[in-house]
């Protein structure tokens, strides 16, 4: 399974040392807040464009943002390889996929722990990766919804009846528990902060969560 770091939990006095610490992750997960869609406000694409001096890891970004229509180029021109955005935030998601894929750059949806998952039907056959939020946007360090192991499995069936190529990501609580309960279901990238962050020896626990 692949780990996506989150940062959102380092220590942001001394970036570039905490960004090292989990180099091994082959992708790093930017959890962009706007003090909008979500309470927290975290960073904009400036932080891309910092943490690209010092990493070439795959830029998964994580847009809880409102308007993503109109702030997505900006991740694009930072170097993002995947911009994910929320279902709930805009009112014209197929338009969205499009233009971000028409960037070359891989275009996702979240959806929000309350958002049913058939409302992600319409757009399927387009999407590259769909993001279940298991916790509620907005911090980490919060506890795993299992509600979200029902959705992975309907997306997971969804391609696999339809022949559709989506990854599905999964953010929020994760653990080493919980990873093994997510793969079982079919999910491919477990997005993970505070558990990281929390140990001593990251680059073993990303190693650990890559192989349960
Ligand atoms: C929530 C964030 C967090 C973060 C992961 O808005 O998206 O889910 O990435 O944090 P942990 O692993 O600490 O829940
Ligand atoms: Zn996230």
């Amino acid at each position: 399974m692949i780990c996506s770091p989150s940062f959102l939990s380092s220590d942001f006095s001394k970036l570039e040392s905490e960004i090292k610490s989990i180099s091994n992750a082959k992708w790093l997960h930017f959890d962009v807040m706007d003090g909008k869609f979500v309470d927290n406000k975290t960073y904009n694409h400036k932080m891309l464009k910092e943490v690209s001096e010092y990493s070439n890891q795959v830029f998964d970004t994580h847009l809880m943002i409102e308007n993503p229509e109109k702030y997505y180029i900006e991740y694009v021109r930072n170097g993002a390889d995947i911009i994910t955005f929320h279902l709930e935030a805009t009112n014209n998601p197929k338009k969205l996929i499009a233009d971000i894929k028409e960037k070359n750059v891989k275009a996702g949806i979240s959806i929000k722990p309350n958002t049913d998952a058939r409302e992600l039907i319409p757009f399927l056959p387009e999407l590259d990766l769909i993001l279940i939020m298991s916790v509620e946007p907005g911090k980490g360090g919060q506890k795993f919804l299992p509600n979200s192991l029902k959705k992975i499995a309907f997306l997971d069936k969804q391609r696999k009846l339809n022949n559709y190529d989506y990854l599905i990501e999964v953010d929020g609580g994760i653990n080493i528990k919980n990873a093994k309960a997510v793969k079982e279901v079919g999910c491919d990238i477990i997005v993970v902060g505070s558990f990281i962050f929390n140990h001593k020896n990251r680059k073993a626990i990303i190693e650990e969560l890559e192989n349960v």
